[in-house]
């Protein structure tokens, strides 16, 4: 059973007031603009499902891969893209949606490869932070929740694949510290 191995730690009724706040704030300061949500495959799919409902500006979406963990829980530093995106992004308002911050290697690396590509502007949304776990000096633009450092799944976050349909956001107990 699922609830053996999990504790909640955000639920369902908590994350969709934060995605709602999120979106508010952003469509604000979008206001008049038409951002590019660059959602971060596949950890964020759920999260960009629902932030982009919340938004009351225009937007376009596209999806980009990289691979960071491999099997384990910790970062290896080393990331590769294993699907980039669709379209240029050249001359437009980027905005990178995440569902978790944990070293920040893999948005480091991302955000200097976007901005490599010649954007207007590029800030990161990013649902959860671990700000704990920094290793490079990336900070969120919008941050829904910070944590503290737990292993966490569901809501699109996995473990080896695993628990990404869960509705709400739980520690992973095997790992729990
Ligand atoms: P970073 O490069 O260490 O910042 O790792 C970012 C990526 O690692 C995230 O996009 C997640 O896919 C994954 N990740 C980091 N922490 C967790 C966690 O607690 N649960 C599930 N995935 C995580
Ligand atoms: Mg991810």
């Amino acid at each position: 059973m699922l609830s053996e191995k999990t504790r909640v730690l955000l639920t369902q009724e908590e994350i969709r007031e934060k995605v709602k706040q999120l979106a508010e704030a952003v469509s604000r300061d979008y206001k008049d603009k038409k951002p590019l949500l660059v959602c971060v495959l596949k950890g964020a799919v759920v999260f960009l499902a629902d932030f982009m409902r919340f938004l009351s500006i225009p937007v376009e979406i596209d999806f980009m891969a990289v691979s960071s963990y491999g099997h384990s829980t910790t970062s290896s530093g080393v990331v590769r893209i294993l699907k980039d995106l669709d379209s240029s992004i050249e001359h437009k308002d980027v905005i990178i949606l995440e569902d978790i911050i944990d070293s920040g290697l893999t948005l480091s690396y991302l955000r200097e490869n976007l901005l490599s590509r010649n954007p207007r502007s590029i800030k990161i949304v990013t649902l959860l932070d671990k700000p704990e776990r920094r290793v490079t000096d990336i900070e969120p633009d919008y941050c829904g929740f910070r944590i503290p450092d737990e292993f966490v799944v569901g809501y699109g976050l996995d473990y080896n694949e695993k628990y990404r349909n869960l509705p709400d956001i739980c520690i992973l107990l095997e790992f729990a510290k």
